[in-house]
């Protein structure tokens, strides 16, 4: 990646509070990580650097007709195994960490899914996912649910997992700040494109709509401000029943119970 295009993208993940809050809480329980990870639903695997130095391997899986709808032109990189969105091609407990970021939404049935994980995770093995609990509608027509703290903990119990962690993804500021950010960034500098450019956005269709170049001055400077205000009232006035996300660890019951 050239200098710009990585000033850039340092500059649009600032302003976009939903990658800082992900990332910030995938930071956190990163360090939990061990062995042999699997990725579900790894897309271009950004989060790759950010593990990779905890485990031993790093394999990302995807829905593979999921996936090639929805990818955008701009990708990167992608997964290592594609499966058909029913059984996870891999045998019982034969992972140590299981990760999923923002995929579980994007299942008709989510309840198959964290049963699927469950099952190729190790007994003494660790889930680490996230899932949005307030986020426009994306990929679609693949984008199906939200989930609060008690979903994820009814749909985890089901399927003999316990959460021992969840953690809010940010909470009303960010929450407000990042939907005003969208708009901003979406429908008055319709900048869709220019954030594919920088490797935003990489599973939305590819973005064809020209940009309002002469509004990217103060688009950017409203949702520099936005950003920043929303971090702030975050911490000073925080209301937690709402929120970007979540970002849960799970690990089997019989497990966490000993
Ligand atoms: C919002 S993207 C997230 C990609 C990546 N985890 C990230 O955070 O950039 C959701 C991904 O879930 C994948 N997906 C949807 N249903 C899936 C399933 N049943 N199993 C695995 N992946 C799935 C989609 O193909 C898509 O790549």
């Amino acid at each position: 990646m050239g200098p710009f295009k990585a000033l850039g993208r340092r500059a649009a993940n600032f302003v976009d509070l939903q990658w800082t809050l992900a990332i910030r809480g995938l930071e956190r329980v990163a360090p939990l990580a061990r062995g042999r990870l699997l990725d579900v639903g790894c897309g271009d695997k950004p989060y790759l650097e950010l593990f990779s130095r905890y485990v031993s391997e790093y394999v990302g899986v995807e829905h593979e007709a999921v996936f090639r709808a929805t990818a955008s032109s701009a990708r990167q990189r992608g997964p290592d195994v594609f499966y058909d969105g029913k059984r996870l091609p891999f045998d019982d407990g034969v992972f140590d960490t299981v990760l999923s970021v923002q995929t579980l939404e994007h299942t008709p049935q989510p309840q198959d899914l964290i049963r699927e994980m469950a099952r190729v995770l190790h007994p003494t093995g660790i889930l680490l996912l996230s899932a949005p609990f307030s986020f426009r509608l994306h990929e679609q027509p693949h984008d199906y649910f939200r989930y609060s703290p008690h979903g994820l903990r009814a749909l985890c119990a089901e399927a003999g997992l316990e959460i021992e962690r969840c953690e809010p993804m940010g909470n009303l500021w960010s929450l407000l700040g990042h939907k005003l950010n969208s708009y901003l960034a979406l429908n008055v500098a319709r900048a869709s494109g220019v954030a594919q450019r920088l490797d935003k956005l990489g599973h939305e269709s590819a973005q064809s709509q020209r940009p309002r170049y002469w509004l990217l001055p103060a688009v950017a400077l409203g949702m520099t401000s936005v950003s920043m205000a929303a971090r702030v009232l975050d911490r000073v006035a925080p209301d937690e029943t709402e929120s970007l996300g979540y970002v849960i660890v799970a690990r089997h019951r019989a497990l966490s119970a000993a």
